[in-house]
């Protein structure tokens, strides 16, 4: 078999550091010969996103900060100009503001609801519709998610809430551009030290528990998501549509 991403431009949003899970993703994806572009969201994640793409050959970086629609535009528009056709797009993007990660979420606000949808869910309509317009010989679209959709885990609050929208998106958007050929799939990850899960209070606990409860008595790593993202993104997964795959050393199936 050659390279499972040979010949394929796939697009990787969420990239911060080089604790990212996209920053794993992209790795992989790297490795099978994919020829990747990325976004960043501000200034700062630009500086630290360049450098770690610096050794990889024939990359690059963009701005996009995702509740921007003229930046969105502005990307594809750039995409279109420069690639033509992309393949693939891996969105690994969630917010939400810190006190409502730190209060009950009984308390959440009107503003950090809406704002913790747009980031974490609304963003994956919005860069997918920009998309199909690119995957003209179809594509494939992974989004990143979180158990915390399905069973409350304290301190997740309005992230839960997020991801259960984002869920159903990956299943609307799978309906929508199916025809076109284009897949949507979201991986459910395990927890993993990155910055975003540093904002979760009770992470370390989470942590702790899914070692010792989780079927293979471990959580996972940023490897081994990016060995489900070739999965999803390459011709392996090719009837596989609308699907939330859990990559979380089995923790899901325990009751107790
Ligand atoms: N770390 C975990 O335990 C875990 C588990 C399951 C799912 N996830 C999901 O994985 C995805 C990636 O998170 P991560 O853990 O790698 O953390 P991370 O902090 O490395 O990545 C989050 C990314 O979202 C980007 N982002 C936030 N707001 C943005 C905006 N307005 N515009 C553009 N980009 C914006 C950040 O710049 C960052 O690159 C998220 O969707 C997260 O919810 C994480």
């Amino acid at each position: 078999m050659g390279l499972l991403l040979e010949g394929k431009n796939i697009l990787v949003m969420g990239v911060r550091n080089k604790w990212s899970i996209a920053w794993g993703i992209a790795q992989a994806a790297y490795k099978e010969g994919a020829k990747l572009i990325f976004t960043y969201q501000g200034q700062r994640e630009g500086e630290s996103v360049k450098e770690l793409i610096s050794e990889m050959e024939g990359t690059e970086a963009c701005q996009c900060d995702i509740t921007v629609d003229s930046d969105i535009d502005r990307l594809f528009e750039t995409i279109r100009e420069k690639y033509g056709t992309i393949h693939g797009l891996v969105h690994a993007i969630a917010f939400a503001n810190r006190e409502d990660l730190l209060n009950d979420f009984v308390y959440t606000s009107r503003e950090g609801f809406a704002h913790a949808l747009d980031v974490s869910a609304y963003s994956l309509v919005a860069v997918a519709r920009r998309a199909k317009d690119l995957m003209t010989q179809g594509g494939s679209i992974v989004t990143l998610t979180y158990m915390g959709s399905e069973k409350v885990f304290p301190g997740y609050n309005v992230m839960g809430v997020a991801k259960a929208a984002l869920e159903t998106s990956v299943k609307y958007l799978a309906a929508n551009l199916g025809p076109a050929g284009i897949r949507v799939n979201a991986i459910s990850a395990g927890p993993i030290k990155t910055m975003s899960a540093r904002g979760i209070k009770d992470f370390s606990n989470i942590l702790e528990v899914v070692e010792k409860k989780a079927p293979l008595r471990r959580s996972i790593n940023l490897e081994e998501l990016g060995h489900t993202a070739l999965y999803l993104l390459s011709g392996l997964s090719s009837a596989v549509t609308g699907e939330v795959l859990h990559v979380d050393c089995g923790y899901n199936i325990m009751g107790i």
